[in-house]
């Protein structure tokens, strides 16, 4: 599989992840102990992670999956994804462990009906 086609990621990002996830991918924050934790954070450090997100939702939250498009795309979609600020790196910080991470509670920085 070729590697991710940015542009074509970003047009998809921006399409439909940035509903939730804002346009910079910072509007949904995961981290804890004043470590963010953004989309970008997790792609540029668990890329396989967010691959699977991108293709198969998170669960237990509201969140789409892109298994009704082409693999590309998710792939694109992935390579954008790892172009978005992560915050940790500007801040000089790490982005959480794997073993650290709470189970995935939401907490919304605004929130969608339920
Ligand atoms: C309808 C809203 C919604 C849309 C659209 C959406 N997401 Fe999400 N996403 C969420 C929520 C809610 C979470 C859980 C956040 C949390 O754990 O606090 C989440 C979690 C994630 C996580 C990982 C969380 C973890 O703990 O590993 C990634 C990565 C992610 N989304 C990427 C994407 C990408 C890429 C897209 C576009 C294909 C997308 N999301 C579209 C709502 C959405």
């Amino acid at each position: 599989m070729k590697a991710g086609d940015i542009e074509r990621g970003k047009a998809i990002f921006q399409t439909i992840c940035a509903t939730c996830h804002g346009f910079d991918g910072k509007l949904l924050d995961w981290g804890e102990e004043g470590r963010h934790a953004y989309v970008g954070t997790e792609a540029a450090s668990l890329p396989d992670e967010v691959f699977n997100k991108i293709l198969n939702s998170h669960p237990d939250v509201q969140m789409v999956n892109l298994r009704a498009f082409p693999v590309e795309d998710a792939a694109a979609v992935l390579a954008r994804a790892a172009t978005l600020p992560t915050e940790c790196q500007r801040a000089g910080r790490q982005a959480v462990p794997r073993g650290k991470r709470r189970p995935s509670r939401v907490r919304l920085t605004h929130r969608t009906a339920r």
